[in-house]
């Protein structure tokens, strides 16, 4: 029988032990909360009272825990599980911490003939209940066949971005989308309350509009760098996200996002970029960072060539 230990069993990893079980694992289990433990006991998992105890029995550990700290103490800690792997079990890391914290584990992992892999995931607690997940892995390329067929159990999309490190950044960018936008999300709603609209029909409306499709719209643009294929004039945008500013003022709404995009737009057209794409505005971000995004100048390490 296939044996996995999962450290970790909240919001993410109760749905991550279902999956296991249901996939016919023998699933060992540690937490320091007794309920969450006892939750995923009744549904089958057996509960091991330490870290260690979870290590003596598997060669595969899935962890989600809530901080680098957390997981650092339970990996490479006073009695982490790296102490107790045997050589060449698996080890994942489906928390989200950073990417030097996923390196640094790395480092340690090959020092001890483990394997590491940073794995955090997107999707929420119904993703990893529906075994639905999607999954960012950093680790070595020539191991990665070994972990898919685990990750499958509760993955529906999984990609292989790189060494360790690679996973963390990817999802750190990407939660730093769906924050950004939830806070974009609440200032135009209050503006939009304050005008007096209804806000379902808003949404409804942003639903149909681009507003939540501006990575399919102009992600082309920004991956190939190509500013000149012009699908709406950056003087255009910068007209609307000023006029935007100026109605938020009207309606007393404070306008974070708001005004650090209408500069970042300002500079833009500063530099001459207003007859080109609205997405050029991505050049200026290049430019204070000293690089092309994309150009091979712009990497630092994690991406494996
Ligand atoms: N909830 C989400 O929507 C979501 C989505 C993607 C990624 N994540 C990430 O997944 C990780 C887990 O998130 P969550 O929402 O399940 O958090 P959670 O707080 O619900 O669960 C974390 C669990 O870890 C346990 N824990 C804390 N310290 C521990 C320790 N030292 N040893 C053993 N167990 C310990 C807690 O008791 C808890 O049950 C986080 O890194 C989070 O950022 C969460």
């Amino acid at each position: 029988m296939k044996t996995v230990g999962i450290i970790g069993c909240g919001a993410m990893g109760k749905g991550i032990v279902k999956n296991f079980l249901k996939t016919g694992y023998k699933v060992y289990v540690y937490d320091l909360n007794e309920q969450a433990l006892k939750r995923v006991a009744e549904k089958g998992a057996i509960i091991a009272h330490s870290p260690k105890e979870v290590a003596m029995n598997v060669n595969i550990v899935i962890t989600s825990l809530p901080t680098p700290s957390i997981v650092k103490e339970t990996l490479v800690g006073k009695d982490g599980i790296f102490t107790y792997l045997e050589k060449e079990s698996i080890v994942i890391d489906m928390s989200t911490v950073d990417s030097e914290t996923a390196k640094g584990l790395g480092q340690k992992a090959e020092e001890k003939n483990i394997l590491f892999f940073d794995c955090p995931v997107s999707g929420g607690p119904s993703g990893a209940n529906d075994g639905t997940l999607t999954i960012m892995v950093g680790g070595k390329r020539g191991s990665f066949p070994k972990l898919d067929p685990i990750l499958k159990v509760v993955g529906e999309h999984i990609f292989y971005l790189g060494k360790n490190g690679a996973g963390q950044a990817a999802k750190l960018c990407h939660n730093m989308i769906v924050a950004s936008t939830i806070v974009s999300l609440g200032e135009t709603f209050m503006v939009a309350s304050r005008a007096g609209l209804e806000l379902e029909q808003l949404a409804e409306v942003m639903r149909k509009g681009s507003a939540t499709r501006v990575l399919d719209v102009f992600g082309e643009n920004i991956l190939k760098g190509e500013y000149d294929n012009v699908l709406f004039s950056l003087e255009h945008m910068l007209k609307d996200v000023s006029l935007y500013g100026e109605t938020a003022k009207t309606m007393k709404v404070p306008s974070f996002i708001g005004s650090v995009t209408q500069g970042l737009f300002e500079i833009a057209e500063e530099k001459g970029k207003g007859k080109l794409d609205t997405s050029a505005v991505c050049e200026v971000i290049g430019e204070l960072a000293g690089a092309g995004i994309g150009t091979s100048n712009s990497t630092l390490s994690v991406t494996e060539k």
